[in-house]
């Protein structure tokens, strides 16, 4: 481990590999550089410290810089022990950045350096999953009179923060990223779809024609991953326990059942519920030798895997990120510890959707300090004109022209009389 005042990396000497990452990231970031640019000149950030908690990926490379750019004092840490990718962590913190990450952390150094991030006082926290908000709540409410504002980057976190909102636990005001168009129905959907798919893949080496893929949850995340399973070959089969979501998929081309059965013909199951133990003990103990099971939700809790530990006769990591369980005499495979696969095999979604989600995050920051003190203390979202605005940028840096309304289109939309 490479330790400084204001790091804590694995390897500092890996600095240059995450610079080529964050460049080639920036390559299809196109939005975010566009919001960069603006930053550099306005500084809407100047003298704002900004607190992260995120998956330290090159993509949350570009995000820091640009918060940089915009006169932003950046401490960040990770969000998840298994999502880091160590050559970026050097690279930022060769940049100068304040960063404590590595992956593969233990639940004490991850703690550890969330304090860290807090004792650097932010103005502002960036969160994914609100362990950053939900320590500072608990452990160090003091520091809250200097929060402005929250971002919440995930399902999962806005869940947690509207809990808080519920119990009136809440106290800063936090602004949920997750729920613009161009997060969730854009990163949730194509990037944890593509790279969920992905991360099983690069740890398993499997071939995804002809089996039967079952996915847990039929959310954005949940539809994203079944298009991508049946587009290389799968049959896919989704578990629900929403009607409508269910009626989507069965009408979306899959079928629809409940787990006791899925679990017996399943050959891969991908858990996306944000919830706790969608396969239990008992469901794994009617899966097929062979199956494997991998989660891409938020937290490590959608696999019941203390169960299946306790459980389980024999126990061997296969090789990395697979691990072998005999269960009863048949063996089941679990891919990265039951942590999201998608960053803990992978490297996590595509930089073009993390564009328009870290676009959010930015523009988020700068809503924050334009709007400090008339915020409510809830959970709240950004004006949908600013979520227009980041799509038109990826638009745009993508090459592409859409049309206007004319005078007479507007006019007609605005107006009730006209029908048939
Ligand atoms: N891997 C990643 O990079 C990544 C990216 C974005 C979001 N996430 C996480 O993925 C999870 C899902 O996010 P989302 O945006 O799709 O959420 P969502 O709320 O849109 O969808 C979750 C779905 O799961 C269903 N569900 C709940 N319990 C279930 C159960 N026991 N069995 C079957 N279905 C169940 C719900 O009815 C819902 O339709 C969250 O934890 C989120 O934070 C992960």
């Amino acid at each position: 481990m490479d330790t400084g005042k204001t790091y804590e990396v694995k390897n500092l000497s890996h600095a240059s590999q995450g610079r080529n990452n964050m460049e080639l990231a920036e390559l299809n970031m196109g939005a975010l550089l566009e919001v960069r640019k603006r930053f550099e000149k306005e500084k809407p950030l100047k003298g704002i410290r900004v607190g992260l908690a995120l998956h330290v990926t090159k993509e949350t490379g570009v995000l820091v810089r640009t918060l940089i750019a915009g006169g932003a004092d950046v401490a960040i840490t990770g969000c998840n022990p298994l999502s880091t990718q160590d050559d970026v962590a050097a690279a930022l913190a060769d940049e100068g950045v304040k960063i404590w990450a590595y992956k593969g952390e233990t639940t004490e150094d991850y703690y550890r350096y969330i304090t860290n991030v807090i004792e650097t006082q932010p103005n502002i926290t960036i969160d994914d999953g609100c362990d950053l908000v939900s320590e500072i709540h608990k452990n160090h409410p003091d520091l809250i009179s200097n929060i402005i504002c929250g971002c919440e980057e995930t399902t999962t976190g806005i869940i947690r923060l509207r809990a808080m909102e519920k119990d009136s636990a809440l106290k800063y005001p936090m602004i949920a990223v997750n729920d613009n168009k161009t997060k969730h129905l854009v990163d949730n959907y194509y990037g944890t779809g593509q790279s969920t798919v992905d991360g099983i893949l690069r740890a398993t080496n499997m071939l995804y024609s002809g089996k039967t893929f079952v996915v847990f949850g039929y959310g954005s995340c949940g539809k994203g991953v079944a298009q991508r399973a049946k587009g290389l070959g799968s049959n896919v089969v989704v578990t629900e326990v929403d009607s409508f979501r269910a009626l989507q998929a069965a009408y979306d081309g899959f079928r629809v059942m409940k787990t006791a059965d899925a679990v017996k013909i399943g050959d891969v199951f991908c858990t996306v519920t944000g919830n706790k133990h969608a396969i239990s003990l008992d469901m794994m103990k009617e899966m097929k030798h062979g199956a494997i099971l991998a989660n891409s939700g938020h937290f490590d809790i959608e696999l019941d895997l203390k169960s299946l530990n306790e459980a389980a006769s024999a126990h061997k990591q296969v090789r990395p990120f697979m691990a072998e369980y005999t269960l009863n005499g048949k063996k089941i495979f679990v891919l990265g510890d039951g942590r999201l696969i998608n960053l803990a095999a992978g490297e996590g979604h595509p930089s073009e959707v993390m564009s328009t989600s870290f676009c959010g995050q930015a523009l988020s920051c700068e809503y924050g300090v334009k709007n400090q003190g008339q915020m409510p203390i809830k959970v709240i979202q950004i004006p949908e004109e600013i979520d227009d605005e980041i799509a038109a940028l990826q638009l745009t840096a993508m090459g592409i022209e859409i049309d206007e309304m004319t005078a007479e289109q507007v006019e007609y939309l605005n107006s009730w009389q006209e029908g048939t």
